[in-house]
């Protein structure tokens, strides 16, 4: 979908359909000239009750008949004015994109003036409506759901093109980052994944890909024992964004389970088909360092993707094993489902020697935490309540939503392993907040953020802006975040 912003008037617009965005209780308000063209019909409608504006998501559609130049007029209902705010705001544009597309339109117009008077940034209705129009079609013969709208001309008198730019590469990002996690597993191997990040190798990235020899002379032998049953050699993969001089990156871990089958701990088949979708803290991590550079953000980022299958094979590490990782502390491996934690202690570990000024891991590390949260926040947990504020800023304005657990000294006692420095499971109990624990032991005095992303990665139901399946969650919270920390 092309966007493109305007200087004309709405009704000298030519479009499929010209939307108007209506605040619940207002009226035809901000479109008074477009009302007297259409000999009140418009009005009429508010009047009658047959449409109220109200947050339901519901929109109405009126024929011009060649009155004005659009050949439609999509009325937009955003419910009251004071219970509306940014992510309202994406939502209406992923809506309106919506039902452009059910309308068969191909081009399609926005007005800004009810965005104008309530100091709201069209570029967040542009955000909402790139990412609505999502779809994963790459396994399909024939496509499925109708064209996507191609175009969406904004209507302003404001210099936009900057913003629009910007949530433009923002929701390619996103975008980039579902269609990773949707790629089934068989072609989204661990070095498939260490060759996408290879793409954006080049002037400003540079990327580095330990192999499982090198892994093992680095030391790292709680990722390599989760590697161990899979055929698929692992792939730890390493990009580094610095383009400013002189000062400490940020690093961001993504876990990157290609595919988790538990391993011998092996899980239930029912539902397994959805662990490809266990590298979807990777995949955001690759979707920031897109997205930072292409904006040319001046942020130092390292991104750190531990890569492997967790398979139960012929080597593959068994209950009661122990593993010593990067920095050498020994884990014993009590459940090799636990396998998360595994590869992110030696990425942790590892992402210190870049001396950074945070680091944050994001994860689907557990299914407690829908338990605890079921699909509506990020679990976050650290060691550093600053930090914890930042990402909550930035969750505040990404709609991206965190919500803090904590990490009391008590649970270090939950993961004691009675022959290793710690064991990988502290039992059924607190298994959200043990998870973080055990990390927390890996992030020693660097200042961090765990992100617990296992319940908001993947949704079964469509939302406004987020079709079913692969969310992309994270990409557009830790931008956010990355650019909080470095605008001190
Ligand atoms: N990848 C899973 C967590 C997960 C579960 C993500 C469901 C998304 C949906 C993780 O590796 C895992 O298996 N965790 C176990 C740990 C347990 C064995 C201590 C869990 O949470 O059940
Ligand atoms: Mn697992
Ligand atoms: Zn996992």
């Amino acid at each position: 979908m092309k966007v493109l912003s305007k200087d004309i008037n709405e009704p000298d617009c030519e479009c499929g359909a010209l939307v108007l965005p209506c605040f619940e209780g207002e009226g035809i308000k901000f479109y008074e000239d477009i009302d007297r063209a259409l000999d009140g019909v418009p009005s009429g409608i508010f009047e009658s009750g047959e449409f109220r504006a109200k947050a339901d998501g519901k929109s109405y559609v009126v024929q011009t008949f060649g009155k004005i130049k659009p050949a439609r007029l999509l009325l937009l209902g955003l419910g009251k004015r004071d219970a509306f705010g940014r992510d309202r705001l994406r939502q209406a544009g992923g809506r309106a994109a919506s039902a452009l597309k059910g309308l068969g339109i191909k081009e399609g117009a926005v007005s800004t003036r009810l965005m104008a008077d309530a100091d709201l940034d069209p570029a967040d209705f542009v955000e909402g409506a790139l990412l609505s129009q999502y779809r994963f079609g790459a396994y399909r013969k024939e496509e499925n759901g109708g064209r996507e709208l191609e175009g969406l001309t904004v209507l302003t008198k404001e210099d936009l093109e900057a913003r629009i730019g910007r949530a433009g590469i923002i929701a390619g990002a996103v975008k980039f980052a579902r269609d990773l996690v949707n790629t089934p597993a068989n072609d989204m191997t661990p070095l498939v994944l260490a060759r996408t990040a290879m793409q954006f190798a080049g002037e400003s990235v540079k990327v580095t890909v330990i192999e499982k020899d090198e892994a093992e002379k680095l030391g790292m032998g709680a990722y390599l024992s989760v590697a161990r049953g899979s055929l698929e050699p692992p792939m730890f993969i390493v990009l580094s964004y610095l383009p400013v001089k002189d000062s400490a990156p940020v690093a961001l871990i993504g876990k990157s389970i290609t595919f988790d089958s538990g391993g011998i701990s092996l899980k239930p088949s029912d539902g397994m088909e959805k662990m490809k979708y266990d590298m979807a803290g990777g995949a955001a991590v690759l979707g920031v360092i897109k997205a930072a550079s292409e904006m040319k953000m001046p942020v130092n980022i390292i991104a750190v993707l531990p890569a492997t299958e967790n398979l139960p094979g012929g080597h593959a590490t068994r209950p009661g094993d122990v593993a010593r990782t990067v920095e050498g502390k020994t884990v014993e491996i009590i459940n090799t489902d636990a396998e998360g934690r595994l590869v992110l202690a030696d990425a942790i570990g590892y992402s210190k020697r870049f001396n950074p000024k945070a680091m944050v891991d994001i994860a689907t590390l557990t299914g407690a935490c829908s338990i605890a949260l079921g699909n509506e926040a990020i679990a976050m947990m650290g060691n550093d309540e600053q930090l914890i504020g930042r990402m909550k800023a930035a969750s505040d304005e990404t709609a991206e939503r965190v919500w803090q657990m904590p990490l009391y000294e008590e649970y270090g006692e939950y993961i004691k392993s009675d022959i290793a420095d710690l064991k990988n499971t502290g039992g059924r109990s607190g298994s959200l907040v043990t998870a973080a624990y055990f990390l927390k032991e890996f992030a020693g005095k660097t200042p961090w953020v765990h992100l617990d992303i296992a319940s908001t990665a993947w949704t079964d139901k469509d939302k406004p802006y987020i079709p079913k399946g692969a969310t992309g969650i994270g990409v557009r919270l830790l931008l956010e975040f990355v650019r909080g920390v470095f605008a001190l």
